[in-house]
């Protein structure tokens, strides 16, 4: 495995991919959803993972985020082998290291902000007297803090998505994986919640988000683009553009209609 020097140190990668296949069957057809991805993520880094609709983006975001297994190929999630551990083992590495954060939020409906921002601490068998603090700590990291009580059917998009953004973050996770969280989202709320991912970034979290806006992956520092299961290219953007400076630019007045 190679690793890169910063500052002198040398770096193990987040993410380590090689030669990665995914195959599903569907009856006595087979989707050959990956062909063979080989790709190293190092830590601090914010990637955007690009490309048309069925090329293998959500596949790959589940084989990292530990969700799914592989057909072949080798990954390591923080230099862990993943093929070595169990079922039990695999959720456990996977509620400490990865938070994500999907198109469509997956709130619980019925529960506050903080509630479900208190969820994977709950597997995680954080004590009980701890969970609420750190949970709070996240909203606040989101700049929610005043809509802990709140239930997403009572915030916006925009809210709703800042939320599930804590909820990723709350077990302290190596990486998060975003899988078109601005999906769903209007312009100005898209940049708010990339100003906050650029936020966490430079917090040193490391950060794969899919889209398929190259306005929204131009807040990235890296770009991947995918083909049929394949990388068929991967650059870095000498240039992210900065969201909070994006939302400064922005007329001022459309401030998001919210029920309350
Ligand atoms: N659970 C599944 N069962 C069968 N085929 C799937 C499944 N998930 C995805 N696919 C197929 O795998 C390919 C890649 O899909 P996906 O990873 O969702 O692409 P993307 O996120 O880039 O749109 C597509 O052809 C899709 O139809
Ligand atoms: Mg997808």
């Amino acid at each position: 495995m190679s690793t890169v020097s910063i500052n002198g140190q040398p770096t193990r990668p987040v993410i380590h991919v090689e030669h990665l296949t995914k195959d599903y069957y569907l009856g006595a057809t087979v989707v050959h959803a990956l062909r063979g991805i080989t790709l190293d993520v190092y830590p601090g880094e914010f990637v955007a993972v690009m490309g048309a609709s069925g090329s293998g983006k959500s596949t790959f975001m589940n084989l990292i985020g530990c969700l799914d297994r592989p057909t072949s190929g080798i990954y390591l999630l923080d230099g862990i082998n993943v093929a070595d551990l169990g079922p039990d083992e695999l959720a456990l590495v996977r509620n400490r290291k990865v938070g994500f954060v999907f198109q469509g939020f997956n709130l619980l409906p019925r529960m506050t902000a903080l509630g479900n921002v208190m969820l994977p601490m709950v597997y995680a068998g954080v004590p009980r007297e701890r969970m609420e603090e750190r949970a709070r700590a996240a909203l606040a990291a989101v700049g929610l803090e005043e809509r802990a009580f709140h239930r997403p059917s009572e915030m916006s998009g925009g809210q709703q998505q800042r939320v599930a953004i804590a909820r990723a973050l709350v077990n302290g996770p190596s990486i998060i994986l975003a899988d078109e969280p601005t999906g769903n989202l209007d312009s100005r709320t898209s940049i708010e919640v990339m100003a906050i991912l650029q936020q966490l970034n430079a917090h040193r979290i490391t950060i794969v988000l899919v889209t398929h806006e190259p306005d929204i992956a131009a807040f990235c520092k890296r770009i991947v683009r995918f083909r049929d299961g394949r990388v068929i290219q991967d650059q870095v953007n000498p240039a992210p553009r900065s969201a909070a400076m994006a939302l400064a630019e922005l007329p001022p007045e459309d401030t998001e209609v919210m029920v309350t």
